[in-house]
């Protein structure tokens, strides 16, 4: 049965929608980015809901508009026609209901029928000290619809799923929702009573009446113990769960951020509800990429966005009256063994003037691009590798002694990413590799660099204060190398 407005109860929005009118004008523009998702102002987190519903692309997101803080959670909203330009929209969900009471945390959204529903977890703080990591809440699992995709009601029978099961604590958010067959199902990311992070399963037959089904898959003490952010879905024939572990210890040149984000892969059975899969892998090698969420565009494409930035790390945004951004769109496949990551073929019309378009000899230290904007895209390949040298990569310099550098070295077997500063290295041991391509995005204060289709993707912010020059880095004499570049609108 699908509810009716008549069954739901208040959701009152108007507060943050008018303080957004009249605040977002008064941000900092220095650090805003061109073509990413941001919040119109104050503090952004996680993609939630991301869905494709009546002919348009729908990203609503974690949003505090008051300050450039976390704080109370709403859902901030925006369409697309493209998953590339994004129109804001009024506040999709506000707390302060019931189950809701200190925050409206991370979900996701489905279409059924004519009605788009979100289903995301409410945020209770037992102790009314509402900040991110006061550790006695209560959480559940509620349901929000729309017929116009625009004003969202709450269900009156809110909480759709009260409370955790008792083996467990009392970590219980983040519901990504999908259907198979005629059955909806939703896995929750959770915590069991020995501190293993597990993804609960339940299912049901109209997103109302929800039953346990148990673990999805559980950490076994080894990769953390808070699955936040999970998602589950088929892609290539394998089934992915991917998720954000907290509680990680950095291992070598893994795990080196605050939290991380990534997937097992293996095989689901329906019948029986067993997920057989194998090891944990990262998904971004970069400083700043958490709680990717993907969804299914209507041709079938399993896209990805994360947050494009990290707990607890600085964020110079923040002085500006604003704070946090997805990453570009990406499309997810499974080859060989991994997932891949690449940029959505829509980002191709953010194209302008050609800045580079050859293939030529390049020694260290030449310029491979040097636009006047720091909105730009980059594909830069060499063939050949074994025969080139020890050190070959890109170095960036960003005005005032800000500079970045990213380098295959073939003798360590290490791609790095070094974004200067404390702690600027990140590091992928990519084993031989035999040529390099690299695709690169620079949006003013961030960067995306897509490694050899999608094999490694680093992310991360960096704050510039002049557009980027772009040199050769290289231990031999010449190498050759493809370039084209681009201007981005
Ligand atoms: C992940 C997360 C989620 C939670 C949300 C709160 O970044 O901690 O687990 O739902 O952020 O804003």
């Amino acid at each position: 049965m699908t509810s009716t407005p008549a069954e739901t109860t208040r959701n009152d929005t108007s507060e943050a929608d008018e303080w957004i009118s009249t605040h977002k004008e008064s941000i900092n523009e220095r650090y805003r980015l061109g073509y990413h998702l941001m919040p119109p102002v104050g503090w952004m987190n996680d993609p939630n809901g991301l869905v494709y519903f009546k002919g348009l692309y729908h990203a609503f997101y974690q949003h505090h508009p008051y300050t450039s803080e976390w704080g109370p959670m709403h859902w901030g909203h925006a369409t697309s026609t493209d998953m590339v330009h994004w129109v804001d929209r009024p506040v999709a969900l506000a707390p302060g209901d019931g189950s809701d009471r200190d925050g409206c945390y991370s979900g996701s959204a489905v279409v059924e029928g004519d009605t788009l529903n979100l289903i995301y977890t409410g945020q209770i703080f037992n102790t009314g000290d509402i900040e991110p990591f006061n550790s006695d809440f209560s959480e559940s699992q509620n349901l929000a619809i729309s017929r116009d995709g625009t004003h969202f009601e709450k269900y009156a029978g809110n909480p759709v799923i009260p409370g955790p099961p008792s083996d467990n604590t009392q970590n219980f958010r983040d519901p990504k929702v999908w259907k198979h067959n005629d059955t909806w199902y939703v896995v929750i990311g959770s915590t069991s009573a020995e501190d293993d992070a597990r993804a609960l399963l339940y299912s049901s037959p109209d997103l109302h009446t929800w039953q346990l089904e148990g673990n999805l898959a559980q950490s076994d003490h080894k990769i953390g113990n808070m699955w936040e952010c999970p998602d589950f879905f088929e892609l290539d024939g394998m089934h992915i769960l991917m998720m954000s572990p907290v509680g990680l210890e950095a291992d070598g040149h893994r795990y080196r951020n605050v939290f991380q984000s990534g997937y097992i892969a293996g095989d689901f059975d329906y019948q029986t509800l067993q997920l057989t899969h194998g090891d944990f892998e990262e998904l971004d090698r970069g400083h700043d990429f958490y709680a990717p969420q993907t969804f299914e565009a209507p041709d079938g494409r399993r896209i990805c966005f994360g947050w494009m930035n990290m707990w607890l790390t600085p964020m110079p945004e923040q002085k500006d009256g604003w704070a946090g951004a997805f990453t570009l769109p990406r499309e997810l496949k499974y080859v060989d063994g991994k997932v891949t990551m690449t940029p959505v073929k829509e980002l191709e019309s953010l194209r302008g003037s050609v800045l580079t378009d050859c293939e030529r000899s390049v020694t260290n230290g030449d310029v491979i691009v040097s636009p006047d904007e720091n909105r730009f895209e980059l594909l830069f390949s060499v063939d050949n590798l074994q025969v080139h040298a020890d050190n070959l990569g890109l170095a960036f310099d960003l005005g005032n002694g800000i500079k970045a550098s990213f380098v295959y070295d073939s003798g360590q077997e290490l791609l790095t990413f070094d974004r200067g500063g404390k702690d600027g290295e990140r590091s992928w041991e990519c084993g031989t590799l035999e040529h390099l391509d690299l695709h690169i995005y620079v949006d003013n204060s961030s960067i995306e660099i897509f490694v050899n289709n999608g094999l490694a993707t680093f992310t991360s912010r960096i704050y510039p204060t002049a557009p980027a020059r772009v040199t050769l880095l290289s231990s031999t004499d010449s190498v050759k190398a493809g370039i084209q570049s681009y201007a981005l609108n």
